[in-house]
């Protein structure tokens, strides 16, 4: 039978402990830590953080390490009101945001990673440059040769509507990264989070690049390595549902086939 292992230099050690002395209520974190700097493996650090002077969230432990325990602690935020997208980070075998995620929702201690299957940039920051260059592939801006009316681009009330469940997406790429066609297929398949993006500007009333939008993802990689695994939908701290969206993608693909 085949057997599986990481490369040496990515096996996981243990790191250092932080205390928290004098600490009565106490909830652990154990912390994926790495530094390209220093040539060694990842290592997992543990900080005891005292509950009774922290805010709620994941984040605002996070931000109380960094600022009380281990300015070395590297990662994301801005928002701080789940906006941003920037904390996504795996968090209890989740991939979510930071600053949503309850610590009071996670039993026992809180184990956090980057997100799953994208290169480190440190600690919990990953590199998303592929992502982004994804993003950009879509073209996520309106496409419209028409000449420009005086004032706004009207959209009736039903049109306006096909928008929602699309254009609350924030990028966090929480989705993405929980889909295993793009853990394995990252640099051909667009993936949940860009494919959304691609159906939000699809649907739009107003742009007039349908059928070049689709004729971009007429592809056995950017749209069809879904295989409708259903992680990203699970997972998305939005409520969103980006198989469906890629549903409606393939579906439209075979409406104008007929
Ligand atoms: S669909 Fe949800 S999980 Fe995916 S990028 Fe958008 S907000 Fe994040
Ligand atoms: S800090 Fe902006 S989404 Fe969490």
């Amino acid at each position: 039978m085949a057997e599986f292992t990481l490369p040496a230099n990515s096996k996981i050690g243990v790191g250092d402990t932080y205390k928290a002395e004098g600490a009565t209520n106490i909830k652990t974190f154990k912390v994926y830590r790495w530094t390209p700097d220093d040539g060694k493996n990842p290592r997992i650090d543990t900080y005891e953080v005292d509950m009774d002077s922290c805010g709620p969230m994941i984040l605002d432990a996070l931000i109380k390490i960094k600022n009380e325990t281990d300015s070395s602690l590297t990662f994301r935020r801005s928002c701080r009101e789940g906006v941003c997208g920037s904390c996504a980070m795996n968090i209890d075998g989740t991939n979510t945001l930071a600053c949503t995620k309850y610590i009071a929702d996670v039993p026992g201690d809180i184990k956090i990673y980057p997100l799953p299957h994208m290169p480190v940039v440190k600690d919990l920051v990953p590199d998303l440059n592929v992502a982004y260059a994804q993003l950009a592939s879509i073209e996520p801006w309106l496409k419209n040769e028409s000449p420009a009316p005086e004032r706004e681009r009207l959209q009736s009330p039903e049109e306006r509507a096909k928008l929602d469940g699309l254009w609350e997406c924030i990028l966090c790429f929480s989705c993405t990264t929980s889909c295993p066609s793009y853990w394995w297929n990252g640099e051909r398949y667009l993936g949940p989070a860009v494919l959304l993006q691609a159906y939000r500007w699809i649907v739009d009333s107003r742009d007039e690049a349908t059928g070049e939008r689709l004729d971009q993802l007429e592809d056995p990689f950017r749209l069809y390595r879904c295989h409708t695994i259903m992680n990203c939908t699970k997972t998305c701290p939005k409520s969103l549902n980006p198989a469906k969206a890629i549903a409606e993608i393939k579906k439209m693909m075979v409406e104008r086939a007929v």
